[in-house]
């Protein structure tokens, strides 16, 4: 875990390249939609790494929390909300996997970050708890896939699989589906990506 810290406080300057904004643009594309109606709703963007996510939906909730557990991104992250101007987004240190806070939120937004924590009930569980009533999840992660075999990261996810620690920890329905395919856009492999959503 704190390895995999390491490497993501080492990334955080350099972690913008062309190729991540432009799968960060094909994210917010498929995200955007989902809040719809949102205006009154706080938002948190848990991993949210250099909100290259977040910071491009904060039009369309009352407010977003980026939460992070690298300082680091959350430095990067800071630095484009005070230059934008963005005066409802803010920046937590936190990682949920190692403590409680007490915090509520009526949408958790968690991409490409699910990946990177082992134990994939337990934080779905501290997400549930978090979310208000009727609150909403919505992962972006990669499809499993056998090309990618990593001792760090979970090699993508089965929609099944998924729905079903969703259910196990809670959530009333789930809707689970694959929108994009890439080349090497999965630890330099070819790869898809799915959007889940759920309620509380
Ligand atoms: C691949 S980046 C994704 C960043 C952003 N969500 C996006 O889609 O562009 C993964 C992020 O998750 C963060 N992360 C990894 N494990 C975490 C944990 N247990 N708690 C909070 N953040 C974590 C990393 O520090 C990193 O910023």
């Amino acid at each position: 875990m704190h390895m995999e810290n390491n490497v993501f406080e080492q990334m955080a300057k350099r972690y913008d390249t062309e190729d991540r904004i432009e799968l960060a643009n094909i994210i917010v594309k498929e995200v955007r939609p989902q809040l719809q109606n949102s205006k009154t709703k706080t938002l948190i963007d848990y991993g949210s790494g250099t909100g290259l996510i977040s910071l491009e939906l904060t039009d369309l909730v009352d407010s977003a929390l980026l939460v992070d557990s690298s300082n680091q991104m959350l430095e990067v992250a800071q630095a484009k909300i005070s230059h934008k101007e963005i005066d409802n987004a803010k920046v937590l240190y936190s990682d949920f996997t190692q403590e409680t806070p007490e915090l509520k939120a009526d949408i958790v937004l968690v991409s490409l970050v699910l990946l990177h924590i082992p134990d994939t009930t337990k934080i779905l569980r501290e997400l549930y708890n978090i979310l208000n009533d009727d609150g909403k999840l919505i992962i972006i992660d990669f499809d499993k896939n056998d090309k990618i075999n990593h001792p760090m990261v979970h090699n993508g996810f089965e929609h099944n699989e998924l729905k079903q620690k969703l259910q196990e920890v809670g959530f009333a329905a789930t809707t689970i589906e694959t929108f994009h395919h890439g080349n090497r856009i999965f630890m330099n492999q070819d790869a898809s990506m799915f959007i889940s959503t759920s309620v509380k």
